[in-house]
């Protein structure tokens, strides 16, 4: 089974079980607030049935759950893009706001990206922040992710039109970070 420690805690595969966990620490209007719409709020079990359901049975899951003492408290993954865009990955990832300020994505964001590079046909993985969300822009930053684009006015949130921030790191990139880091 994937799995990948971290300081407190570790990544590994979503599991039937994860709902109850899900829903208390993904509902929340302060993770909704940055992420897309068609993440729930609230976050109802249904939904964390659903999600659970369509994540745990991957051989190569393309979403992983932080997991804190036995309890989902997040979730990383990404998704591969279409047609011209198809070495292009997104990455997204939320973790619960009791947990937040404790360097768990500035961990987790290097073992993904590190872990789509060495499993799938990627060259290129981006992020799309929205505006305001420094803590989001310090853990790519850190990643090794370039901060490429602000998209003026792109999306929309509760009525209001947000600045969306392109973040990106490529194969090549990365392996020339791994390798002077390796070599340090
Ligand atoms: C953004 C988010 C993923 C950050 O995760 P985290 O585990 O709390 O981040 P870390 O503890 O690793 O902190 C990363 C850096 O950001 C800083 N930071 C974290 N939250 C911050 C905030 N609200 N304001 C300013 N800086 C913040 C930390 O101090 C740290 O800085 P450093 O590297 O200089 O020490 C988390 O806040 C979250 O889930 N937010 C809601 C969902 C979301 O925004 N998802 C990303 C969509 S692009």
């Amino acid at each position: 089974m994937i799995c990948f420690p971290l300081s407190i805690g570790q990544l590994r595969p979503w599991r039937e079980g994860d709902e109850e966990s899900l829903v208390r620490h993904a509902s929340n209007r302060h993770i909704w607030n940055n992420v897309r719409d068609f993440f729930p709020y609230p976050y109802t079990p249904r939904d964390a049935h659903s999600w659970v359901r369509s994540n745990k049975s991957y051989q190569q899951p393309n979403n992983l759950a932080v997991d804190i003492n036995g309890q989902a408290v997040g979730n990383i993954g990404f998704t591969v893009k279409d047609d011209i865009y198809r070495y292009n990955a997104e990455i997204g990832y939320w973790v619960s706001e009791d947990y937040w300020g404790r360097g768990i994505m500035t961990q987790a964001v290097p073992i993904m990206t590190n872990y789509i590079f060495q499993n799938f046909q990627v060259n290129r993985i981006f992020a799309c922040v929205l505006e305001g969300n420094i803590g989001s822009m310090r853990v790519l930053e850190t990643a090794g992710y370039t901060h490429e684009a602000i998209h003026r006015k792109a999306a929309v949130k509760n009525n209001q039109y947000l600045d969306e921030h392109i973040f990106a790191i490529l194969r090549a990139e990365h392996r020339e970070l791994n390798s002077s880091s390796t070599n340090r």
